[in-house]
């Protein structure tokens, strides 16, 4: 239960566990929150076990309910329980030859069908393995799929195909999961499971086969997260706490990544040719949702410094447009789970098509990091609630080592140059506490706009994808109407949607940047209509005061690092709207956190 309690950010619309006691198989499921699978079990109490699967679900095939719950069962007397995320894109046909067979099904899932398949296949031969093996081999699309039978209680299977599989390795105890955040409290060794790969896990020990039988080595990892940064530690919600890690996160993606001259190193990108590396002349980031506005950030900086032209996809959208790539090309691929399934499709795709795939992902062990030929990890811990927060601003961060390690590597900039931006880099953490020290305006203002129907966002250069990125978190966490522009486009339509008294959230640029001026006229401009005007600015903008009701201060910096600070009075702005709602900040509606379905 602790495990699902860890990942139920993975999906969150019923829960189920199955485990083998007293010689007995024993499922509970529920539709709704784990809390509703916890009640279960106390009013229908399970006797002691040592061996259990779990499952915390986002529906795809059949409603949220309790029958649709995982675990499935299978068999004459369903003494087989099974766990599935993904979807079996064949399963129809398989169904139809079940249900010719006689089978009947309890649910309308997808993943019974597997559960019926394989205890089939057992009852006639005998052998658990080679039947799991069997029928995993014919099931299309993607899953993980684990197993429990009755009559092997100390036995797990599981079943790798483009969705995640990690497994963690205890002293006389051995763990499986979607991420190792299932079971950091236990165990700090993992190993990562490949694509098409089965795990035969005992007490006692660990086999990996591929799905045609052959032995599979595996290679142990050890994880860096805190088992407790995966709990709230006396925060009112993880998004709160997680807010409030952000320094944290950022010193520590910073981490043995900048010399005492400023100057950037990444060794871990090793697994690149630096030559090639050199030769890239085109980047291409992939991501999507949040993970994309830290991909325009990018575009800004590597631009700015590096000086390669850049362009940003969202993830679903590149992979099936058949984009041109070379050699000469290098995908950069954000995800804070390294798990979602249109970012892997892409880089797939990309890898195919011979371009290089770096990655900037958050999760050890996941199969973006894996699958690509570097990795930066932003060190920004667990993150639980499922809007991001602090795996943003890490990934801000990690694309601004990457610029300035791509400008060191292809002298874009003198040393000076570079040597300052490196040490401004290093200023962040201490101006993000200081950001967070002087909220309570934001909060003030956030309880008393919880009415407001509509809320838009202006920001013009980085400041745009933040302003992006505060319409997402309000939408995703307030389900309040919210959309972000660029300041500039305003007057070319949306400003038709300005009446009075219409909230509008601006982020400003520096007074020192030339586009201050011109975004003070976009105040301006919609001041005029009517507009409500809240401004993010600079420490020291005599402007700002001027012209918007209410202005948020943060600490001066380099103006391209500027997102790390303004995005984060919007984060808490959404977080706080959403309570003086009554809203679940850590798991808002028919969201998943990791998105393993395209
Ligand atoms: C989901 C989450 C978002 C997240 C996006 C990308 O949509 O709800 O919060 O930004 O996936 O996730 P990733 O793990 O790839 O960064």
């Amino acid at each position: 239960m602790g495990g699902l309690r860890r990942l139920e950010y993975r999906g969150y619309d019923s829960a189920g566990i199955s485990v083998i006691s007293q010689g007995q198989l024993a499922t509970r499921k529920k539709a709704g929150k784990l809390e509703n699978l916890v009640a279960d079990i106390k009013a229908h109490p399970i006797a002691d076990s040592r061996i259990g699967i779990g499952h915390t679900r986002w529906a795809t095939h059949g409603a949220p309910t309790d029958q649709n719950a995982h675990p499935h069962l299978g068999g004459q007397s369903s003494k087989l329980a099974l766990i599935h995320n993904g979807i079996i894109e064949n399963f129809s046909e398989l169904k139809q030859e079940l249900l010719d067979a006689g089978t009947s099904f309890a649910s309308e899932t997808d993943s019974e069908v597997a559960a019926h398949l394989i205890a089939k296949e057992y009852e006639a031969s005998k052998d658990l393995v080679s039947a799991f093996g069997k029928v995993v081999n014919r099931l299309h699309g993607a899953f993980t799929i684990l197993v429990i039978h009755e009559d092997f209680p100390d036995l797990i299977l599981a079943a790798r195909k483009n969705a995640p599989l990690v497994i963690g390795i205890g002293e006389g105890e051995n763990f499986l999961g979607s991420d190792v955040a299932a079971f950091v409290e236990h165990t700090k060794r993992a190993i990562s499971v490949g694509q098409d790969e089965i795990v035969i896990l005992r007490p006692s020990g660990v086999e990996i086969q591929g799905f045609d039988g052959h032995k599979v080595d595996s290679k142990e990892f050890t994880i860096d997260w805190d088992a407790s940064q995966a709990s709230k530690g006396g925060w009112p919600s993880f998004m709160a706490k997680e807010i409030a890690d952000q320094p944290q996160a950022v010193a520590d993606t910073l981490m043995g990544r900048i010399n005492s001259e400023g100057m950037v190193t990444l060794p871990e990108i090793d697994g690149l040719d630096a030559k090639q590396l050199m030769a890239i002349d085109r980047i291409i980031v992939v991501a999507c949702g949040t993970a994309s506005y830290a991909g325009e950030i990018a575009k800004y900086a590597i631009e700015k410094w590096a000086k390669i032209p850049v362009s940003v996809e969202l993830a679903h959208e590149f992979r099936y447009r058949d984009p041109i790539l070379t050699p000469n090309t290098l995908i950069v691929a954000i995800s804070q789970s390294g798990e979602t399934m249109d970012t892997l499709m892409a880089t797939r795709y990309a890898k195919e098509q011979g371009a290089k795939v770096m990655a900037i992902c958050n999760t050890q062990g996941a199969t973006l990091a894996r699958e690509s030929d570097a990795v930066v990890y932003t060190h920004a811990g667990p993150e639980v609630a499922v809007a991001s927060t602090k795996a943003l601003t890490a990934q801000m961060t990690a694309v601004y080592l990457l610029a300035l390690f791509l400008a060191t590597g292809r002298k874009s900039m003198s040393a000076p140059e570079l040597s300052q931006l490196g040490k401004e880099l290093l200023k962040l953490p201490a101006k993000v506490t200081e950001v967070l020290s002087s909220l309570e305006q934001v909060t003030d203002l956030a309880k008393k706009m919880s009415k407001a129907k509509t809320v838009l966002f202006l920001g013009r250069n980085v400041g745009f994808p933040v302003a992006m990125e505060g319409a997402l978190k309000l939408k995703e966490l307030a389900y309040i109407h919210a959309e972000g522009f660029a300041a500039g486009e305003l007057k070319h339509g949306p400003i038709a949607l300005i009446e009075q008294d219409q909230p509008v959230i601006v982020i400003l640029p520096s007074p020192s940047d030339p586009l201050h001026p011109k975004v003070i006229s976009n105040i301006q401009e919609i001041k005029a209509r009517g507009a409500t005007v809240i401004a993010i600015a600079e420490v020291g903008d005599k402007e700002a005061s001027k012209y918007a009701e209410n202005v948020w201060y943060v600490p001066a910096t380099n103006w391209l690092m500027a997102p790390v600070l303004t995005v984060i009075p919007l984060q808490v702005f959404a977080m706080e709207l959403a309570n003086a709602k009554g809203l679940d900040v850590d798991q808002p509606r028919n969201l998943a956190k990791s998105v393993t379905v395209e």
